[in-house]
């Protein structure tokens, strides 16, 4: 009885992904799946698409930066049943599959093999991958630049065999069909074919892929389902890192386009990978998002903005030049301007803080306006603290606020003033000293200044 591809996406699903590797060609001391796309690790991204698939079990393979990994892993898995399995050495693809079969202890049905090395692919094609036909199936795409990839070597009854860049014979080299990594097949069928892997090639190494010849040896079906080479991109130094990451924002870019947004040079909006936008958002060039930025609807950021972990309201504009920091919340019509850094702040509706300010750890009321120069002096080298500035208040220019402090609302403070001490709602405080001014006083400072020095 042949199996439907229906039936066959209907049956559990298991995802191994591979992430012991050293990543030598990284040269770097952190674990190559822990680089970042887009503000998180290549293994998160990976292990995102694969929740989608709502596999019964997730093994993620472990080797090198062991511990950073697992965490990493356990981070990202969420609800679904994780098991991190130790690869103590890393003798190749298909030793490190054979290392995750603790993890599919007593499991039946489909195995999904990711590389957390592949962080573009969409769930997507994952699904189109299992739910194809075939007792292994292999994830293929097309490109002009196959150099380090393996090749998929195709003859009349479809894919004969991977072979490995460094073990292909000039010909080889020339084939432009390449191999993902990923591969889905029956959990038995695909150990059962790992066991009889051997390490006969230029690295020494047992290859995951070499299951593919050995399938057909047996009779096998084998089929190559075949993607697009953007999402295939494999990172394996910093250069295809870079590559990996234009991808991804270009992706993110036009998502956020067709989901309503506007941008004026999308080229230079860097998104974070959990970057929300609501619709008639309006970004303009030169903005960086780290994680966490939520934009409601209609909200505006300005060019030349850096935002990270906030939340921009409805109708609110920021920038341009403008950096907001880990919670601060502008609400709804806000104004915060250029060179204003706001952190750990709340910003009620309408609130306005137009030019070169610092906003830390405080409350600013709605409608209230924090003049240029408004600076909350939050931290005196040890503690943070506080400073609240009631609805409606007015904050003149060039104010400093030594917290914890309390403005009132309606409260209006003088330019200039260093405040100390909370100021009642509706007072005017002026905590500056007075101007004394001396008619004519200029002109016999001059002739002073100017006889001292004649005679000196
Ligand atoms: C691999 C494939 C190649 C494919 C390419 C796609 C093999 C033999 N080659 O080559 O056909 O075109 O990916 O990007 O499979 N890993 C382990 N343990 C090991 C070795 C590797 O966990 O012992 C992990 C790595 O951490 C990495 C992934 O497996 O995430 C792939 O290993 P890598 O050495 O990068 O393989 P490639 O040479 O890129
Ligand atoms: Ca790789």
């Amino acid at each position: 009885m042949t199996e439907t591809a229906e039936s066959r996406s209907a049956r559990p699903l298991a995802v191994v992904i591979l992430a012991a590797g050293a990543g030598t060609r990284m040269r770097s001391d952190r674990p190559k799946v822990l680089h970042q796309i887009a503000g998180l690790s290549m293994l998160g991204h990976v292990i995102g698409a694969a929740r989608a698939l709502a596999p019964a079990r997730l093994v993620v393979v472990t080797g090198h930066g062991a511990e950073a990994v697992g965490a990493e892993a356990r981070a990202s898995a969420g609800d679904v049943a994780l098991t991190v399995c130790h690869q103590a050495e890393q003798r190749g693809t298909g030793h490190a599959v054979l290392a995750a079969a603790p993890g599919l202890d007593g499991f039946e049905g489909d195995v999904l093999v990711l590389y957390g090395d592949t962080p573009l692919l969409r769930s997507e094609t994952l699904a189109r991958l299992v739910a194809a036909e075939g007792a292994l199936r292999v994830l293929g795409f097309e490109t002009n630049a196959p150099a380090g990839y393996g090749r998929l070597v195709i003859g009349a009854e479809g894919l004969e065999r991977i072979v490995e860049a460094n073990d292909a014979t000039p010909e080889e080299q020339a084939i432009t069909a390449c191999n993902s990594g990923v591969m889905a097949a029956d959990a038995g069928v695909l150990l059962g074919l790992l066991a009889k892997v051997e390490p006969a090639n230029a690295q020494g190494e047992y290859y995951l892929t070499d299951t593919v010849a050995l399938a057909r040896a047996q009779g096998m079906a084998v089929s190559a389902v075949m993607g697009s080479e953007a999402e295939m991109q494999g990172v394996n130094d910093r250069v295809q890192l870079a590559a990996a990451e234009t991808i991804w924002q270009a992706g993110a870019r036009e998502a956020a386009m067709r989901a309503g947004a506007t941008m004026r040079d999308p080229a230079s909006v860097f998104l974070a990978h959990d970057t929300t936008i609501g619709r008639d958002v309006e970004i303009g060039p030169n903005t960086v998002f780290g994680p966490g930025v939520v934009l409601e609807d209609g909200a505006r950021v300005e060019a030349f903005c850096h935002l990270e972990q906030c939340r921009i309201g409805s109708g609110a504009s920021v920038g341009p030049f403008a950096r907001l920091r880990g919670g601060a919340v502008v609400g709804s019509d806000c104004r915060i301007g250029n060179f204003v850094e706001a952190k750990n702040t709340i910003f009620a509706p309408g609130a306005k803080a137009a030019h070169l300010s610092y906003v830390g750890d405080a409350e600013i009321g709605a409608g209230a306006n924090l003049g240029a120069g408004t600076i909350t002096c939050n931290y005196d080298g040890f503690t943070k603290h506080r400073t609240e500035i009631g609805a409606g208040a007015f904050i003149g220019t060039n104010t400093a606020l030594i917290a914890p402090i309390t403005v009132g609302p309606g409260a209006y403070v003088a330019t200039g003033s260093v405040l100390t001490e909370d100021v009642p709602g509706d007072a005017l405080a002026l905590a500056r000293t007075r101007q004394v001014t001396k008619p004519g006083r200029a002109a016999r400072l001059r002739a002073l200044l100017s006889a001292r020095k004649k005679g000196a």
